[in-house]
């Protein structure tokens, strides 16, 4: 379904990805993991067209770099932001709907729109109160179900449980599970590789811009220096 090879990105002279190589199947959900500053959020960027990038980039085939930055979605791709990019002074309700903006099938997109809020029922309880009242794990569950709302075939998720309390990760986690299972194909940045590895069919370890290590998440999550650097175990 995503096909990148020899992939690179910079911010000016400052190279953030470097021949990078990554495939998602469709219904895969693939974590890409590394530290601060590895590239994660760029390569997701990259995907969604957000930044400019050189290298195969293909989505079903089609060349990403000739698509226009707007028909990403359009095409089936949603991001889901680092840091959530939200309506605060807006509904949730109203947030998930911009996440169907684009969409002209009111049906599916009500039926989207019930899809999350049974993913997430505390979104419904709270469907009319204003996002900036809500806590950082509910917030994070209105940008996840904004990006369903765009009907995706592959979802990117940027930092899904990051500085959120523990039970809500676990509830977060469980629903990224879910969509996967509901055959959404998910490419995950995450800094929380022990939770990551457990969810995940396969992933990606990036280091300064480039793949360091792939492959399936429980070989890797008992690799020796993936459990020393990313999992704390000695
Ligand atoms: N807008 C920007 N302008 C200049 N440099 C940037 C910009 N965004 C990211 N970088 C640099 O590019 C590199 C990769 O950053 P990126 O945000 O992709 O890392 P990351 O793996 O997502 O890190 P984190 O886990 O902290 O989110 C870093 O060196 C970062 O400082
Ligand atoms: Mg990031």
């Amino acid at each position: 379904m995503l096909e990148i090879d020899h992939l690179s990105a910079s911010y000016g002279k400052a190279m953030a990805l470097e021949s990078v190589g990554l495939r998602v199947s469709a219904g895969e959900l693939v974590a890409v993991l590394g530290p601060n500053g590895a590239g994660k959020s760029t390569l997701l960027k990259a995907i969604s067209r957000a930044i400019e990038s050189q290298g195969v980039l293909r989505f079903e085939g089609q060349n990403l770099h000739t698509v226009a930055t707007e028909s990403v979605v359009g095409m089936g791709i949603c991001h889901c932001p680092e840091g959530r990019r939200l309506f605060p002074e807006l509904s949730v309700l109203k947030n998930l709907q911009l996440g169907a903006y684009l969409r002209k099938d009111s049906a599916a997109v009500h039926a989207d729109l019930h899809k999350v809020y049974q993913l997430f029922p505390i979104l419904l309880e709270r469907s009319q109160q204003m996002v900036s009242t809500l806590s950082g794990g509910q917030q994070q569950m209105v940008a996840i179900g904004r990006a369903l709302m765009g009907a995706p075939k592959l979802l990117l998720l940027d930092e899904p449980s990051v500085g959120i309390a523990h039970r809500l990760k676990m509830e977060i986690f469980n629903a990224i599970r879910h969509i996967r299972d509901s055959g959404v194909a998910i490419l995950m940045a995450e800094q929380d590789a022990q939770s990551a590895l457990q969810i995940a069919d396969r992933a990606y370890i990036l280091e300064h811009g480039q793949v360091a290590q792939h492959g399936l998440a429980r070989e890797l999550a008992h690799d020796d220096h993936v459990r020393k650097i990313y999992l704390g175990i000695a």
